[in-house]
């Protein structure tokens, strides 16, 4: 793995596996993470007490990083559960030499204990970081959970964390308000998104690429995506399926 620096001078890092680079070095590794994620999962929930979130995959822990320096700055009364699948252990037992943005020099003992641990706990926090493949984990996962930050790598190199049925186990775990963000806008992961009873939303603004959220719920904080019609104009268009990719 090599660290990579991106554009807002956050660094990343670059997968040779899968010849990708952990974020978007245009967008910015922590700029993306904010823009995409933290801050729509927030501010759709904004009034609640607790925030159950599903990380996928942990990687380097931008989203979960982030996500305590956001609650921490803006709703520190908020109680966080954060279970994070990630399949490369060794990445894990790398983390503490990864060289984070200062905000989140606060948090070096949470990263310590996610490394030696595999999770981390305070009377506001709980975070759990399972060495497990995300489509098994969530096959397993059970309960009601608010949020789902979808940053696998991206549908062609990883193909099975965006399929149909991949998916359809997301939408059994997102609570009828629960909220799926993600980077990616591909039609395919938005078709999977709509046949799970998702609505599928634009997230787009200033200073970084457009994205996606999804959610049973009606949002009016964003633009909401005619599915129809991109289906009717798309004929050919389908969801991955975990069949089609042999399984
Ligand atoms: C785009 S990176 C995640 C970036 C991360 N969210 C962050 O903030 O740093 C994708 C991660 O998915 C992991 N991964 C790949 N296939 C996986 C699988 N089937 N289950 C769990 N993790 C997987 C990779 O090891 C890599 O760490």
């Amino acid at each position: 793995m090599k660290w990579v620096q991106s554009d807002d001078g956050s660094y990343t890092a670059y997968s040779p596996e899968y010849n990708e680079h952990y974020h978007s070095t245009k967008d910015g590794a922590l700029n993306e993470s904010l823009k995409k994620h933290i801050e729509p999962a927030f501010t759709l929930h904004k009034g609640k007490d607790h925030l159950r979130i599903i990380d996928i995959c942990f990687g380097l822990g931008f989203n979960t990083l982030l996500s305590l320096y956001y609650r921490g700055t803006y709703c520190p009364d908020i109680t966080l559960e954060i279970y994070s699948p990630e399949l490369n252990g060794d990445l894990i037992a790398s983390l503490v030499d990864f060289p984070y943005p200062d905000i989140f020099e606060p948090y070096r003992n949470v990263i310590n204990d996610i490394v030696t641990l595999g999770g981390y706990e305070d009377e506001r926090t709980q975070i759990t970081v399972d060495i497990i493949d995300a489509r098994v984990a969530m096959r397993q996962l059970e309960g009601e959970w608010d949020v789902c930050y979808q940053d696998a790598f991206s549908p062609q190199t990883n193909p099975l964390l965006w399929t149909k049925e991949y998916f359809g186990d997301i939408s059994r775990l997102m609570g009828g308000d629960g909220v799926v963000t993600t980077y990616s806008t591909a039609l395919a992961t938005r078709l999977a998104l709509y046949e799970n009873g998702f609505n599928v939303y634009l997230n787009r603004g200033e200073g970084y690429r457009n994205a996606t959220i999804a959610s049973r719920r009606e949002l009016i904080e964003y633009e909401k995506v005619d599915m129809e019609h991109k289906i009717a104009c798309n004929p050919e268009a389908k969801s991955l399926r975990d069949k089609s990719l042999g399984l």
